[in-house]
């Protein structure tokens, strides 16, 4: 991916971040995802107080992305906190996989734009699939 376009997902995750909603656990993270139109997706979390409800901020950047009409993704980048990059929990990277194939970049960042790089097949191999894809 261009230097640029990651520029920009770098920034859009942290603008994202800015948003979090994370009163309880007070661990924000900001997302965004590339779509296949080349439109960047955003998301943060969202916790709750019946903390199972909570949403990652990987998935709702996924969401708005398929919300939007867009159901190719062609990179992800997150950012945390402080104590290191980031890598997408279990939960996001099935939903990911939903969406992108596992040549698909994941970038994993800290709080202060470090990051560090590997492919979805690398963090979720033999994913599981019920569907086939593009429908
Ligand atoms: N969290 C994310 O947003 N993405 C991840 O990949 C890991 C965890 C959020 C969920 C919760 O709001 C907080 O981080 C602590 O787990």
């Amino acid at each position: 991916m261009a230097d640029n376009k990651k520029k920009l997902l770098l920034a859009a995750a942290r603008k994202a971040r800015g948003k979090a909603y994370a009163p309880y656990s007070n661990f924000r993270v900001g997302a965004a995802v590339l779509g296949g139109n080349g439109r960047i997706y955003s998301g943060c979390n969202v916790e709750n107080a019946s903390f199972g409800l909570t949403c990652c901020a990987e998935r709702n950047a996924v969401f708005a992305m398929v919300a939007d009409g867009e159901k190719r993704l062609r990179e992800v980048l997150v950012i945390g906190g402080n104590a290191g990059f980031l890598p997408p929990c279990g939960a996001c990277r099935q939903v990911l996989a939903e969406f992108a194939m596992p040549t698909a970049r994941v970038h994993m960042c800290d709080a202060k734009g470090t990051c560090r790089s590997t492919t979805l097949g690398e963090l979720l191999p033999f994913i599981f699939h019920l569907h086939q894809r593009g429908k």
